[in-house]
């Protein structure tokens, strides 16, 4: 049986090869697609989703727009470090503009009332800011409880790419972010920057990619190379032409469980710190009062996520 999922993103070049790894791997059922503010406005979130469903194929997956902002915070800062573009995401992605449509329903109200009829389990993965899963939590008192799983791309432990102690998306809308961390699921994942940054993928990988001749194979090189250009540019990785795709991680978890290696700790986010707004504050050592609520991956495994996306973007559309 596959395993189904319903993915959050602010689509974005890395979400965009999370979506294709979804939609193409053969254990997998991508139920839907919700978007939110995030890398780029929610509107271009939403039509990056539609244009890399339709490139590969599956514009028969539903995308809903979410939250066009923080829950809390009206304001959506933007600090020195992403003020000057840094090119590794599109407003447009550059692929054909979508056919397909948006639905009508909104996000929350899709994630709610999908939740509340599954009688198979959904696994939810978010992976830009957590406004509409903060949301979907204060709509609905028993949305957490439903949940078999969520696995979030966000966080980190020795790393910070927005602050010098935050990752983007928990740092994005940190109230949110507070509370979907401390909402007690079933089973959290969390995917920080600390995996994420050892399972980059090179240029090596991405000629393959597009020698495949695939539409997932060339979207995907394409995006991620721009990815590599914009990280060498800014912020280089220890290994000079390659980058993280972080979100596709928590897809390929999802399939192959090994690709990632936790340790189970309490996880919170601070929501106050001049210096540290957005910091996820994971307890190594058992320091705090709390019991752990998360399972924090502190590694990947490189070669076994670029092979899947190798693998998976190779077979030919039927
Ligand atoms: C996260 O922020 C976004 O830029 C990426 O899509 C990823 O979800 C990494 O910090
Ligand atoms: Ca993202």
């Amino acid at each position: 049986m596959r395993r189904k999922l319903i993915i959050d993103c602010d689509t974005g070049s890395d979400d965009a090869v999370a979506i294709m790894l979804a939609a193409l791997h053969p254990k997998l059922e991508l139920v839907g697609v919700t978007t939110v503010n995030g890398n780029v406005p929610v509107e271009n979130c939403t039509d990056n989703s539609l244009r890399v469903l339709d490139f590969i194929g599956r514009g028969d997956i539903p995308v809903y727009e979410g939250l066009n902002r923080p829950i809390a915070r009206q304001d959506f800062p933007i600090p020195r470090a992403i003020k000057k573009s840094t090119g590794i995401h599109s407003k447009e992605l550059a692929i054909p503009a979508p056919t397909s449509k948006k639905r009508q329903k909104a996000a929350v109200e899709y994630l709610i009332e999908t939740y509340r009829a599954a009688t198979e389990e959904i696994a939810l993965v978010p992976v830009g800011p957590l406004s509409n899963i903060a949301a979907c939590i204060a709509v609905d008192p028993k949305f957490v409880e439903r949940v078999p799983e969520i696995v979030i791309m966000g966080g980190a432990h020795h790393h910070g790419n927005v602050t010098p102690s935050a990752e983007f998306n928990v740092w994005a809308d940190p109230d949110a972010s507070a509370s979907v961390f401390a909402a007690g699921w079933k089973r959290l994942v969390c995917v920080p920057l600390d995996a994420t940054h050892e399972a980059l993928v090179s240029l090596e990988d991405t000629a393959k990619m597009t020698a495949m001749g695939t539409p997932a194979g060339i979207a995907s090189a394409r995006f991620i190379e721009q990815r590599i250009r914009g990280y060498d540019a800014n912020q280089p990785m220890k290994e000079k032409g390659a980058a993280p795709v972080h979100d596709a991680v928590c897809v390929a978890y999802l399939v192959d469980n090994s690709i990632i290696t936790t340790d189970f700790r309490h996880v919170a986010v601070e929501t106050v710190g001049t210096l540290t707004v957005g910091r996820t504050v994971v307890d190594t050592n058992f320091r705090g009062e709390h019991a752990p609520n998360c399972h924090f991956a502190f590694h990947a495994d490189r070669r076994k996520f670029v092979d899947m996306l190798l693998t998976t973007f190779a077979k030919k559309p039927a």
